[in-house]
């Protein structure tokens, strides 16, 4: 086997501080924190000797090691590196019975293995599977043994790998998992599509980064007076190499070697630049030996033994001689028992480059002929790499097969971005082939359908849609007629799914053309017999009626969707036309109705396993649960959904995103917020995408109510999202403005509601029930300032504020009667806000009355705890100031009690400063055990480290911050505990009993 080799493990010099890094790193993975690292530096440097050193630590170390390379060239093939890492681990009992379980992984092995057997329809989901199945097989190794993940040369890495690096640093929490990637720096162009990976990575707060720099020159020197032993070079001699190499310990090697070869003896005679030193080596050997390595170089870092020999064109025993002395030479080494691999990477570009044109096709058309044969065609990967080997000999007509070949095994890979690729190469070359249609075994519509859903899994849309349109355009025209093959269903589904992707692009426009689109697309279908597609061409225009708020018709649309899917015998698309009847019903306010419908089509989309269906259904079944008020059975519906999300890889798929948010929403309501802080500690807080911001955004529900620091760093990573998507904006100002008024800033409070508002503000119809919860806040903030200005006297002010606070009811009422859909049920929650908003608007207006505020929690319903306890207080402060003392002070005690259960810092010390201002209730006083009540669980972690004596830069590593991040959690710890020094701190946690528990995590 020819491979690009590893380097070889002669003693390492001069990387003793990146060593240590790495090494921490295995520390960390060790004790289940999982952390990348990015090896970068210039070739030849030393990544490869770094990271094998590092590799054969930690198998010392008992961990298990996953070790894989990309190729040059290998762009193409999906999951080389991955490919490359199980292959080299399956013999481990271990990594096998791992592999077993997951076909979709095994697909990646020479022996194959079931693929996941995804209908393109339900699609977007085969990748994500396979990132789950990577993610789940990691998992499982690191149960057993720490693992480390090794894969080597990024910067040749193909799109799904790039994408499958960024999952796994992201999605590795506290698993055992180290996972290590290299590349080069001095290939790393501007546009190299690794590039903003790297950026995105560096992010990451479990990544760090390791640029090797060049070596010294006394590394160098000790490192070639090793390689020389036993033969002694002169100082001189070592100083020039070491002067020329700078650094480079390829170079310096090369150079070495040239030296003592004497062929070179001349100094003056050494080529310059490490590309013409390696070809002078080469020189050097006799013609066959030159032959041969002209073949492994164009046979790339993959081919065979067997394959560099036939397209050597050598018979046996010329072939091994030169193979010798390619070996004695030490340009290629034995690998394993399968052949020789090529001393270095560079080696072979070298000799890649030195290639003439002719020779180049000629060898790379010798490929394809080897290639060609259906054994080796067998084998994952090698439809890729024949393709590129056509490309490159001008076969058209075998470039073109290969490539719709390539492109359909990387589609059952779960590489959609590979298959787009692939398929998109075979369109480009369509009409420079004979019979295409009888070649591909497609039609050309049929081919541009699947290069469009594949651009449309791998993440853009909006290609797809582009090409869709095309591809749509092109099938109305003459031309068109004989491309489609006269085949009505695939014309449907060229429609379909255009109407489909028009819809994922959330904006008006697109949202008519789809909904026009999916229209022309049911009536050109044909309805007898009942087939799928046009079961699924309605299913569809139902979904864009919707989306449209058409409702009678959508209904209408969606029963026929659901007669024509069962006679058709497709139970998945039953089930999605259920999930859009359910919705339905959900609009017109038929929530019983809803739920039973909702429950019906996930019951039906597990039972048809349609993962992407079955998101859709726990999502708006949680979603009707959470509106009336059922929170516990939301949650677990919710909860069901976001374990099936992870399972399968899809947390940050559509529906997948909302279930998990929505678990949260049940949690924070239902006031187990120690769940729900679990759950909201979980949405990343340095966000590098929309999906993640809308997260984050959620996550600020529970950060404002118990006033963490978290808040200020939340905003300031989904700020630049705030642009992109309008309904992050929303949630986020509307919990900012409550930010704000907790800490007494209404101008803020109010500026940031009133965006707030004007984001759920849609003309012609006026506001969304959405906006009473801003209006209420920034109501909250009109009274405080009325009542401000009325306890000095200033009635100009209180009455312009008042007036004020009028226009915010107005708006919140507009909200709740929701002009634009009128047969809206507004929940206890819309209830309750709106109670708010009116609560407020008697407070400002100097009339506090206690009915208003009991009106509040009878809307919400005991239910809310947290609403709850926030409206008690309010109602405390109003009975206190109508006199009714003891009844303030029932309500106080209630709200405390709350506040102090939850952890809710702000509304805790707006009761206290009621307490002393009326004179009800007792500031907080700390009994046992309730010190660190109002403590987050996170610092809580923070506090046991700084019992155990940990420094803020060792707390910091341990829990993955940044020191400046520890030290804002101690203070705020010492804060919180009244505590003068770290060592009181730790004696309360003693004296508290927090000490003598084991970690938490
Ligand atoms: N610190 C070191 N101590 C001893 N030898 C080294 C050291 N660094 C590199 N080498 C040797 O230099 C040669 C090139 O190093 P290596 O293959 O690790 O480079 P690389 O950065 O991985 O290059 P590429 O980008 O081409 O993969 C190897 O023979 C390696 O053993
Ligand atoms: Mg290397």
């Amino acid at each position: 086997m020819v491979m690009v080799m590893r380097a070889p493990a002669g003693r390492m010099v001069g990387r003793d501080e990146e060593l240590g890094r790495l090494l921490t790193l295995l520390d960390d993975a060790g004790a289940g924190r999982a952390v990348a690292a990015l090896v970068s530096g210039d070739a030849g440097v030393g990544k490869s000797r770094l990271v094998s050193e590092v590799t054969r630590l930690a198998d010392g170390r008992g961990f298990t090691v996953l070790s894989g390379q990309c190729a040059e060239l290998g762009d193409s093939v999906p999951y080389l590196p991955l490919a490359d890492a199980l292959r080299g681990a399956a013999q481990s009992t271990g990594v096998r019975d791992a592999l077993s379980s997951r076909p979709a992984l095994g697909r990646l092995l020479p022996e194959g293995g079931e693929g996941p057997t995804i209908d393109s329809d339900r699609s977007g989901l085969a990748r994500q599977q396979m990132f789950g199945g990577v993610l789940g097989l990691l998992a499982e190794l690191a149960a057993a043994a720490p693992v480390l993940l090794v894969l080597e040369d990024l910067h040749w890495a193909d799109g799904s790998t790039r994408d499958l690096v960024t999952f796994l640093s992201r999605m590795l929490h506290r698993e055992r998992v180290a996972l290590i990637g290299t590349y080069r720096t001095d290939d790393l162009h501007r546009r190299h599509p690794l590039r903003p990976v790297v950026a995105e990575l560096q992010r990451l707060p479990g990544v760090i980064s390791v640029d090797l720099a060049p070596l010294g020159p006394s590394a160098l020197a000790e490192h070639l007076m090793a390689v020389a032993a036993p033969v002694r070079i002169d100082a001189a001699e070592l100083n020039d190499i070491v002067t020329r190499a700078e650094g480079n310990a390829y170079y310096a090697e090369e150079l070495l070697a040239a030296s003592l070869s004497g062929d070179l003896a001349d100094h003056g005679t050494l080529p310059a630049g490490l590309a013409a030193l390696l070809l002078s080596r080469v020189e050097q050997l006799s013609d066959t030996t030159q032959q041969v390595l002209r073949a492994a170089a164009v046979a790339g870092s993959r081919a065979d033994d067997e394959l560099v020999r036939a397209a050597s064109g050598l018979q046996a025993a010329e072939y091994e001689g030169a193979v010798r002395e390619a070996v004695t030479h030490q340009l290629l080494v034995p690998y394993g028992t399968e052949g020789y691999v090529f001393r270095h990477a560079l080696l072979r570009e070298a000799v890649y480059a030195d290639l003439l044109p002719g020779e180049r096709t000629r060898l790379h058309a010798t490929m394809c002929s080897l290639l060609s044969d259906e054994q080796r065609l067998a084998l994952p990967g090698t439809a890729a790499e024949l393709a590129q080997h056509c490309l490159a000999s001008h076969d058209i007509p075998g470039a073109f097969a290969a490539s719709v070949r390539a492109g359909e095994e990387a589609e059952q890979l779960g590489a959609p971005a590979e298959a787009h690729r692939h398929y998109d190469q075979a369109l480009a070359l369509w009409e420079r082939v004979a019979e295409p249609e009888k070649t591909a075994g497609l039609a050309r519509g049929k081919l541009g359908l699947l290069s469009a859903t594949n651009s449309a899994d791998s993440g853009d849309i909006e290609h797809a849609v582009h090409l869709l349109r095309r591809l749509r355009h092109l099938l109305t025209t003459q031309a068109g007629q004989a491309a489609g093959g006269q085949d009505a269903n695939l014309v449907s589904r060229i429609g379909e799914r255009l109407a489909f992707y028009l819809m994922l692009m959330d904006d008006n426009k697109a949202i008519a053309e789809a909904v026009e689109v999916a229209r022309a697309t049911v009536d050109a279908t044909p309805a007898e017999p009942p087939t799928w597609q046009h079961a699924r061409a309605i299913a569809t225009y139902a979904y864009a009626l919707l989306a449209e708020d058409s409702y009678g018709a959508a209904r209408e649309w969606a029963e026929r969707g659901l007669t024509v899917a069962r006679a058709a015998g497709a139970p998945w698309v039953q089930a999605d036309a259920l999930v859009t009847m359910g919705f339905l019903r959900n609009r017109e306010g038929r929530n019983d109705e809803a739920i039973e419908l909702l429950t019906a089509a996930h019951t039906q989309a597990r039972e048809a396993k349609v993962l992407g269906v079955e998101l859709r259904a726990a999502y708006h079944l949680a979603r009707a649960h959470l509106e009336r008020g059922d929170l516990s059975i939301g949650a677990a519906v919710a909860h069901e959904g976001t374990k099936r999300a992870n399972q399968t890889g899809l947390n940050l798929a559509p529906y997948g995103l909302d279930v998990q948010h929505l678990h949260f929403q049940c949690h924070f309501a239902d006031g187990t917020w120690d769940h729900a802080q679990e759950i909201a500690d979980g949405f990343p807080i340095r966000v590098t995408s929309a999906p993640e911001a809308y997260l984050s955004s959620m996550a600020l529900f529970i950060d404002v109510a118990r006033g963490l620091p978290a808040v200020a760093e939340r905003r300031a990573w989904i700020e630049p999202f705030w642009s992109v998507r309008g309904f992050d904006a929303f949630i986020a100002r509307g919990l900012l403005a409550e930010d704000a008024l907790w800490r007494g800033d209404t101008d803020q409070a109010l500026a940031e509601a009133a965006i707030a508002i004007e984001l759920s503000h849609e003309p012609p119809w006026g506001y969304y029930p959405s906006t009473i919860r801003p209006a209420a806040v920034a109501l909250s903030a009109r009274a405080d300032r009325a009542v401000q200005a009325r306890a000095t006297g200033d009635d100009d002010t209180a009455s312009a504020e008042l007036a004020a606070a009028g226009e915010l009811r107005q708006i919140a009422r507009e909200g709740a009667a929701y002009a634009k859909r009128p047969k809206f049920i507004l929940g206890p929650e819309g209830h309750g806000w709106l109670a708010r908003a009116e609560a407020e608007y008697c407070r400002a207006s100097g009339d506090n009355d206690p009915q208003a505020w009991q009106a509040v929690l009878d809307a919400f319903g005991p239910a809310y705890t947290y609403e709850t306890a926030r409206t008690q207080w309010r109602l405390a402060e109003a009975l206190a100031q109508a006199g009714r003392r003891d009844e303030a002070a029932e309500q106080w005690r209630r709200a405390a009690h709350t506040a102090d259960k939850l952890g809710a810092r702000p509304l805790r010390r707006a009761l206290d400063d009621l307490a002393r201002r009326a004179r009800i209730g007792a500031a907080q006083e700390h009994g046992d055990g309730e010190v660190l009540a109002a403590l987050t669980s996170r610092e809580r972690e923070v506090l046991r480290l700084i019992a155990a004596g940990r420094s803020n830069r060792e707390i910091a590593s341990v829990l993955f911050i940044a020191p400046k991040t520890a030290s804002v959690h101690v203070s705020n710890i010492l804060g919180k505990l009244g505590a003068a020094s770290r060592t009181e701190a730790a004696a309360i946690a003693y004296r508290e009993g927090l000490t003598s528990q084991p970690s938490a995590r």
